[in-house]
């Protein structure tokens, strides 16, 4: 589906959020953590938008984007390429649910409006999380739905019936843009997810919504070596 439609993705991404993702997206990059020379890891990483806003932060030192849609990795190539970070990220093909070749290597993993597409999300978490390094930061974006009674019936009344007709004008394919809606409205958000985040073993785990709560920041730590307790 993502080959399909990446190339209008991010066109896409811009029109239908009214341009407000790359706010979203800086708010992500705020909750870096606080040291310098960070490795970073950014799963489904698509064409590469997170990945490319969070290295503006000059702690990042090197980044890694995965994404199973090599359609998507191909826009994201040539973005990276012509940014000031092509020798310093690096885009891939890779699967959120076998991560046993970046065990323990980074300290921060990313994953923007992509954990809802996984088969298994406590299983995903829990691959997310064994890539961080003790102490290392994992950091969600994801849409939510609405809890405010006035603002939630107008906003799923454009999921439902708006989005996918301009997404399908737009990209040629409307069953991807109900594909998001039925996402949305069926996935767990807010407390529900930080209780997936900490059964997959994080720690300090806290939720931001965005925008009325049309969008989540999820925010949870690997234990520190020093034997940090999960949170219960
Ligand atoms: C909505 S796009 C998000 C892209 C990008 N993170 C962004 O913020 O614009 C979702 C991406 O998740 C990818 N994806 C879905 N399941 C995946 C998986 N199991 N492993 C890696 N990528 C996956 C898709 O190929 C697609 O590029």
């Amino acid at each position: 589906m993502f080959d399909r439609i990446a190339h209008r993705y991010d066109f896409l991404n811009r029109t239908l959020s009214g341009g407000i993702d790359t706010w979203w997206r800086k708010k992500v990059r705020e909750r870096l953590p606080e040291r310098s020379g960070l490795a970073l890891l950014d799963l489904a990483t698509g064409t590469g938008d997170m990945l490319l806003s969070l290295m503006k932060d000059p702690r990042v030192e090197r980044a890694l984007g995965l994404d199973l849609s090599e359609g998507m990795l191909a826009f994201g190539k040539e973005k990276v390429a012509r940014s000031p970070y092509a020798q310093s990220a690096r885009l891939d093909v890779g699967d959120v649910m076998d991560l046993k070749a970046h065990r323990d290597s980074y300290d921060v993993a990313t994953i923007s409006f992509g954990i809802r597409n996984v088969l298994d999300v406590k299983e995903g978490l829990e691959e997310i999380r064994s890539t961080l390094r003790p102490g290392g930061r994992a950091l969600i974006l994801e849409f939510s739905a609405p809890t405010n009674p006035v603002f939630r019936p107008l906003y799923l009344f454009y999921l439902r019936n708006i989005l996918p007709e301009i997404g399908g004008l737009i990209s040629g394919d409307k069953s991807a843009y109900r594909y998001l809606n039925e996402t949305i409205e069926t996935f767990p958000s807010g407390e529900d997810f930080c209780a997936l985040m900490r059964e997959a073993g994080f720690v300090d785990v806290n939720a931001t919504p965005l925008t009325f709560g049309i969008a989540t920041i999820y925010q949870g730590d690997n234990p520190s070596a020093q034997g940090a307790e999960p949170d219960a």
